[in-house]
């Protein structure tokens, strides 16, 4: 069974799209887990992480995007999504990421995320708009160890699309005043939601990105966190590190996760991040 794992924030620029590429590659590379990303934001940036700005381009020009998917379930008499077409497989511009794959976003999610509230409930009224990715992808959710998920900041029914799979989520967040205020209104939201759909989703836990250790700010609101008892605290701490923000970059190839990511500590950060879901989820097993 896979273990879907959202990446979720309320708040823009907190590094959602940064720490789930990260933890789906470490996943792939270091830990030889089968992964799939899948992005549920319009704006994209997971896809061109992984694939580059022409791929994308030339995939959505054809229809080859979670739109699609999306349009599809609006109108079902003209079912035209090609699950095969558009998982992109094998992804990824680190050498060492062997096992990832990709379910593209498209910017035209943007048009038809209002629209959902009206697909056609279907013969036996079963069609909710925060099933269709459920269903959309259904026939391969059993070949993957792990579903990393990158949602837009919000809690509208795409995300919602991905809770609806969710083993657990993880919240990323600037330790600062204004990133960290809506964490409880996430909580709280993300707790009623698994309520509606009698499964839980599990509050993994926040993560601590674009740290600025001389801040006194960031410093005060990491103990803060650190006391939360709403949701635990990953151990897991990434510094604010430009060679964070140049692996954006797809159009540089390179060997492995370390080359990519930088040597300033991010790839401990990452490699803890990824151990503490991979012992939160198989401490049981063997
Ligand atoms: N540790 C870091 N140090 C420096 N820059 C970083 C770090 N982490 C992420 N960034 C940069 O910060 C910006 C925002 O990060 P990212 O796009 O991952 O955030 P996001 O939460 O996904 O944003 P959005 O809400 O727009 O989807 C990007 O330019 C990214 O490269
Ligand atoms: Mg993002």
């Amino acid at each position: 069974m896979a273990i879907v794992i959202p990446v979720i924030n309320l708040k823009g620029g907190v590094a959602k799209t940064t720490t789930s590429v990260g933890l789906a590659e470490m996943l792939s590379s270091e830990f030889k887990k089968k992964v799939l990303f899948i992005d549920l934001d319009p704006q994209t940036n997971g896809t061109t992480m992984l694939i580059g700005e022409h791929r994308w381009k030339d995939l959505n020009d054809n229809g080859y995007t979670l739109a699609r998917l999306f349009e599809s379930a609006l109108h079902p008499e003209e079912f035209t999504f090609d699950l095969n077409r558009t998982l992109q497989r094998n992804v990824s511009n680190i050498l060492s990421v062997m096992n990832l794959d990709l379910i593209p976003s498209s910017l035209d999610l943007i048009n038809l995320q209002d629209d959902l509230t009206r697909i056609p409930r279907g013969r036996f009224y079963t069609n909710h708009p925060y099933d269709i990715l459920r269903k959309g992808i259904q026939p391969i959710f059993n070949h993957y160890d792990y579903i990393i998920i990158d949602c837009p900041p919000n809690l509208g029914l795409i995300t919602l699309n991905g809770l609806r799979i969710a083993n657990g989520y993880i919240i990323p967040t600037i330790p600062d005043v204004l990133s960290t205020y809506g964490i409880p209104q996430i909580i709280n939201r993300v707790n009623d939601f698994a309520w509606e759909i009698s499964y839980p989703i599990e509050t993994l836990g926040i993560v601590i990105t674009k740290f600025k250790e001389n801040s006194n700010v960031h410093q005060t609101n990491r103990a803060k966190l650190q006391r939360e008892i709403d949701a635990p605290l990953f151990n897991a701490v990434f510094k604010e590190n430009n060679q964070m923000a140049s692996a954006a970059d797809f159009t540089m190839e390179y060997a492995t996760f370390r080359q990519k990511w930088g040597y300033g500590g991010q790839f401990d950060a990452f490699y803890n991040l990824a151990n503490e879901i991979v012992e939160r989820y198989e401490r049981n097993e063997n």
